[in-house]
């Protein structure tokens, strides 16, 4: 790039900066690589130390102030910041709908069907940002409605929110109002990051948007990794002349700011059952959380009709999704062994229905996290229950804890196995050290081993698994191997022919694959997608078995502790017998082609996964594209020259077919 810039070049650069922001941020369409933008940032951060003297205001490197603030300042809203009514059932919502109408016909307006915006009802924190002149000059939190905190510095710090307005059509004055969120993903990476570095964990991303925002030091913020989206307005002068809700959206859109892709408009009272069954089928496969739907009259003078009932409109109402958290009794805590030897204690609780699912167990991590919630036995707790995670206990009420009752002590010996527990330094979980010597390691680690994604061993299920570990018959994966018709068949509820089934499964499952056979040993941290990173990288067994710590960090996605892991598992010699004997035993897989880069089926093509998979997590489906030589991207553009649909794929997959790029499904990627 040209190294001796002129200060409207410079200017051009923020503006071109600011531009792609757009692109990638509220049109979800980058236009350019992610690299590519890095590259042009780097070039800006050169020329503004170069020239402190040209620095924008609205240039990107200004989001983040180098001053904590010693507390947040009150801030009066210009106009109230509103909060909604809620239905729960079709019956509300029929019912809201109704009191619309006869509110109309009451005020002489016509309507034979009500038109409605339909949007999530995203799950984290309302904000109201100020543009003065199209600038950003103040970020507010909600507080009681009226009055908030000043979170300026805070807010400018999400990149999705613009420094300043798009085009030169903005009013002089313009309060938006939205919702700022932590994605999912990023609540995910934030947590982990976390763990290590002895930081607070955030139970749940809501909180980790509100904790986020409530940070003194906005450096911290900005190391937060939160969005916004923006779903109404406060005051604009001079007034707008938009006529529906949608406009305002459309409207906001166009100054830059992002509004979340799945708003629609629909008619009556059916099409909003219908929005909220969508968004429901939804709801897992999002990247951040929300608890309902919202509905508003899209018409804004019928909105003027309507009017408030105290502090919400009556022209609104969230449709809630049922409640994922509940109350229940602690029966007791017990401490289970994983495949690894972790120690996780659990609350064995009173059944208790939790979003339409009974539950009766949930997790408590680990001992901090115990002590932390101080969870006793007799407990009353609130418990929640998120997409398709195990079950958690959030917090105790205190107010219903029985007189007698006493804090929780972690078992000082393995209950399995009886061995001594450690704590590794650094580690929240305390472990059984006896490997495969304790029984419910070696159970757990034999599932595994036999599991549908490892060896898949057709007819050896968990209860067999335990049953043959317990009659003493396996003592190793490799032992299943050179189990006798007779053996099995002399085992509880087992006949004849289900122990012929099972010999045959086992048979069977001796032809597999590389990375399955990788994945079935069950190293600490590897997964499907390491295991298969670490096929196609390093072709043989004894490659992979005899790799060093850097050769190994250089594979893709393998970092620090997992190429450690992998040295580690391969140094144990015990390890290595069992390897030997599953091979003796006859475990074999087809050689794997030793393809240069340039060559393998993806190479050059520019990927985008959508929807929900069925069998392969994203992670593990992303990392399969790469290994396919593919490039993976968030959005579907012109660029883009195939898109994995899973299930409910939403505005992508109609994008993609608008584009005429291949769409495949996720069978199609499981058969590559
Ligand atoms: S509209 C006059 N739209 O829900 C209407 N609110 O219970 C004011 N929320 O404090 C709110 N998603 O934090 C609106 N699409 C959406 C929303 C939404 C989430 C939150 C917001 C508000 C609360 C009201």
């Amino acid at each position: 790039m040209n190294k001796n810039m002129t200060r409207t070049e410079y200017q051009q650069l923020v503006l071109q900066l600011n531009e792609h922001a757009y692109h990638y941020y509220v049109l979800d369409e980058p236009v350019i690589a992610d690299q590519e933008y890095d590259a042009l940032y780097q070039e800006l951060l050169r020329l503004e130390s170069a020239h402190p003297e040209w620095v924008v205001s609205n240039s990107p490197t200004q989001r983040v102030a180098d001053q904590p603030l010693d507390k947040f300042h009150p801030v009066k809203h210009a106009l109230p910041m509103l909060s909604l009514g809620n239905v729960f059932s079709e019956d509300e919502l029929f019912d809201f709908n109704q009191r619309i109408t006869k509110f109309l016909e009451k005020s002489a307006v016509d309507v034979s069907e009500v038109v409605f915006c339909a949007e999530p009802k995203l799950d984290g924190l309302a904000v109201s940002i100020r543009y003065e002149q199209g600038k950003l000059v103040q970020a507010a939190t909600r507080g009681d409605g009226s009055t908030g905190e000043d979170i300026t510095a805070n807010v400018k710090t999400i990149q999705s929110v613009p420094l300043t307005l798009r085009g030169d059509d903005y009013p002089q004055i313009l309060e938006v109002r939205g919702e700022v969120v932590m994605p999912r993903d990023g609540f995910q990476r934030y947590n982990q990051w976390a763990l290590k570095h002895d930081e607070k964990v955030f139970a749940n991303p809501r909180n980790g948007a509100a904790g986020s925002l409530r940070q003194l030091d906005p450096r911290k913020t900005a190391q937060r990794p939160l969005a916004f989206y923006a779903y109404s307005i406060g005051l604009v002068q001079p007034e707008h002349n938009q006529q529906n809700h949608s406009d305002i959206l459309t409207w906001l859109k166009k100054l830059g700011l992002p509004v979340n892709h799945l708003t629609e408009v629909v008619n009556g009272v059916t099409g909003c059952q219908q929005y909220y069954q969508k968004i429901a089928a939804l709801r897992d496969g999002l990247n951040f959380d929300i608890d309902g739907v919202v509905y508003k009259v899209n018409d804004l003078q019928l909105q003027t009709v309507l009017g408030f009932v105290t502090k919400a409109p009556r022209w609104a109402t969230a449709h809630k999704f049922p409640a994922e958290e509940a109350t229940t009794v602690v029966e007791n805590i017990e401490v289970q062994v994983g495949r690894t030897g972790s120690i996780t204690p659990v609350a064995r609780l009173k059944p208790v229905s939790v979003g339409g699912v009974t539950v009766t167990n949930a997790t408590l991590h680990n001992e901090d996290e115990i002590r932390r919630k101080d969870v006793r036995v007799g407990d009353t707790v609130f418990v929640r229950r998120a997409g398709d995670v195990i079950p958690e206990v959030v917090k105790v009420v205190q107010a219903k804890r029985p007189a007698q009752s006493q804090p929780f002590e972690m078992p000082t010996n393995c209950p399995v196995c009886q061995s001594e527990l450690h704590r590794i330094e650094g580690e929240a979980v305390l472990r059984c050290p006896a490997g495969l010597t304790c029984d419910a390691q070696l159970k757990e680690s034999i599932k595994h081993f036999a599991s549908r994604k490892g060896m898949d061993i057709e007819g050896l299920g968990d209860k067999l698994v335990e049953q043959l570990v317990d009659a003493g018959l396996v003592k190793t994966p490799a032992d299943l191997f050179h189990l006798t018709e007779t053996q099995v068949a002399g085992l509880e509820r087992m006949a004849q022919k289900s122990a012929q089934n099972l010999l045959a499964g086992i048979e069977q499952s001796k032809q597999t694959t590389l990375p399955r056979f990788i994945y079935s040993l069950g190293i600490r941290e590897v997964g499907e997608a390491t295991a298969i990173t670490l096929s196609n990288h390093l072709y043989t067994l004894e490659t992979i078995m005899s790799a060093k710590h850097e050769a190994l960090i250089l594979l893709p996605d393998v970092g620090d502790v997992v190429a450690s892991r992998i040295q580690q598992y391969f140094e144990n010699e015990g390890n290595v017998v069992v390897i030997n004997e599953l091979i003796a035993a006859g475990i074999g897989w087809p050689e794997i082609a030793q393809k240069s880069v340039e060559e393998l089926p993806l190479a050059g093509k520019t990927v985008v996964l959508t929807g929900t998979l069925t069998t392969l997590k994203r992670t593990e489906a992303k990392q399969k594209l790469l290994d396919l030589g593919a490039r993976v991207t968030g959005s579907v553009s012109a660029n883009t020259d195939l898109l994995v649909a899973g299930e409910n794929a939403g505005s992508k997959l109609a994008k993609a077919e608008q584009l005429n790029v291949q769409i495949v499904d996720e069978d199609w990627l499981l058969a590559q």
